[in-house]
């Protein structure tokens, strides 16, 4: 089978290396791809959001499959587009994808069918968000509806921060149309799960469990990130927890999207919050997390394709997930200054030692390679440095000592993450 993945980061990355494991895989294709993804796939420069662009190339070049690592295309309703065509494509319908796509929709559906989440309000006048504030116990959450680069949620430990936020999200609309409408959300606190899953529009399975951190900074301080490292399976995903989950959650959300008429195929991403009152639903994503992928998808045995065809035919019910008994952790090599303004264009030493060492990965994110070949920094998050090892403690000091296999200049990460499985 010929593929197309759409999307260009990380999480592609992660996607296109297994791929390339598959027994089915003939040419792969990646748009638009990156210098790293480029060692596997071929990529073409066509945009992640030009739909009408992507299914024409789909066709001329005999692609039998296409698989979407991003939100916003499936948001954007790339899916409708390709089936339209006739093309097969992994990833749910526009109609679906607004679980991710619209915050109100989903904590909607959750209050509905009983799944269990943080309570809420949702808004789309601003002076009757402020005048719910006056009152609200602080803190409290405040979530733009729509995709806002996972940067739309500001937590507020003051109703002075609070009116703030109502400004920036609803008046200056610093996310643009996505704070249109807004969600105020009861605080939860606790520990943070990633659930990844595969859903063929009935049934569905669970990967091995993840853990993000989001923060750009060690000790969970700075400001949110699209994730600076990730550790998995979690040790704080219990039998018990997974027991919760499958009876109140999992099926539960796929047996709501099929009631409502939007019968969901694709991954969902989980974001789970583990309260003292029991496990939460904090969000839904509507597609592998990244840099969840990055340490998930090493270590399923599936060959990814077979699990992905099985979503888009309906027969996922045949399939059984297996992972590696093992565990990974992910360190995100990042340029100095992210999330906010940082320098690029710095070439990038020693990542070609990762091509021939068994059990590490340098998933590349944002880096290109420049004119004259040689692969530089271009983005904020640049590279994903993934180590297996037999126990997590492994994997992290494993990954560490990779992360010195590279250089450049500008090169950050943090130095903590998986520091949470000492607790366990
Ligand atoms: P989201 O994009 O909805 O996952 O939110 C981003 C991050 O904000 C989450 O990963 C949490 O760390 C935090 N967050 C979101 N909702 C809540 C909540 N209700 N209570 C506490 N923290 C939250
Ligand atoms: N790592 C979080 C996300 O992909 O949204």
């Amino acid at each position: 089978m010929n593929i197309l993945i759409v999307g260009s980061g990380g999480r592609e990355h992660a996607i296109a290396v297994s791929v390339a494991k598959s027994r089915h895989a003939g040419k792969i294709f990646c748009a638009p791809g990156n210098a790293g993804i480029g060692k596997v796939a071929e990529c073409v420069p066509i945009g992640a959001m030009e739909f009408e662009k992507l299914a024409a190339f789909a066709k001329e070049h005999d692609v039998d499959f296409t698989i979407v690592g991003m939100d916003d295309p499936l948001v954007g309703g790339i899916v409708d587009v390709f089936e339209n065509e006739g093309l097969a494509i992994f990833g749910p319908r526009k109609n679906a994808a607004v679980l991710e796509g619209s915050k109100a929709f989903s904590k909607d559906l959750m209050k509905k069918y009983g799944i269990p989440t943080a309570g809420y309000e949702t808004f789309d006048d601003p002076a009757e968000a402020l005048a719910f504030l006056e009152t609200a116990k602080m803190p409290i959450v405040l979530k733009a509806d729509g995709l806002a680069l996972g940067k739309g949620v500001l937590i507020c430990n003051t109703l002075k921060e609070a009116r703030a936020g109502v400004k920036e999200i609803m008046e200056d609309k610093k996310f643009g149309s996505a704070g249109n409408h807004m969600v105020v959300e009861e605080f939860m606190s606790g520990r943070e799960v990633s659930v990844l899953s595969f859903v063929d529009g009935k049934t569905i399975r669970i990967m091995s469990s993840a853990q993000d951190h989001k923060r750009a900074k060690d000790g969970d301080l700075g400001l949110n990130t699209g994730g600076m490292g990730t550790f998995s399976p979690s040790p704080f995903y219990t039998e018990e927890v997974d027991a919760f989950c499958r009876e109140h959650i999992y099926q539960k959300t796929v047996d709501a999207m099929a009631a409502e008429g939007r019968a969901y195929k694709g991954v969902i991403f989980f974001g789970l919050m583990l309260t003292e009152d029991g496990p939460k639903v904090l969000e839904y994503n509507a597609r592998f997390g990244d840099p969840e992928a990055q340490v998930v998808l090493p270590r399923m045995k599936n060959d990814i394709l077979e699990v992905m065809q099985a979503c888009v035919n309906g027969t996922l019910d045949e399939i059984t997930l297996e992972f590696e008994e093992n565990a990974a952790v992910c360190v995100v090599l990042a340029s100095d200054g992210y999330p906010l303004s940082y320098d690029k264009g710095f070439e990038i030493f020693g990542e070609e030692k990762f091509d021939s060492a068994e059990g590490y990965y340098c998933f590349h994110a944002g880096t290109k390679r420049n004119e004259e070949g040689r692969i530089v920094t271009n983005g904020g998050r640049v590279l994903g440095v993934t180590a297996k090892g037999a126990d997590l403690r492994e994997a992290r000091a494993n990954a560490y000592a990779a992360c010195e296999w590279v250089s450049f200049e500008n090169k950050y990460m943090r130095h903590d993450i998986g520091k949470a499985i000492d607790e366990a």
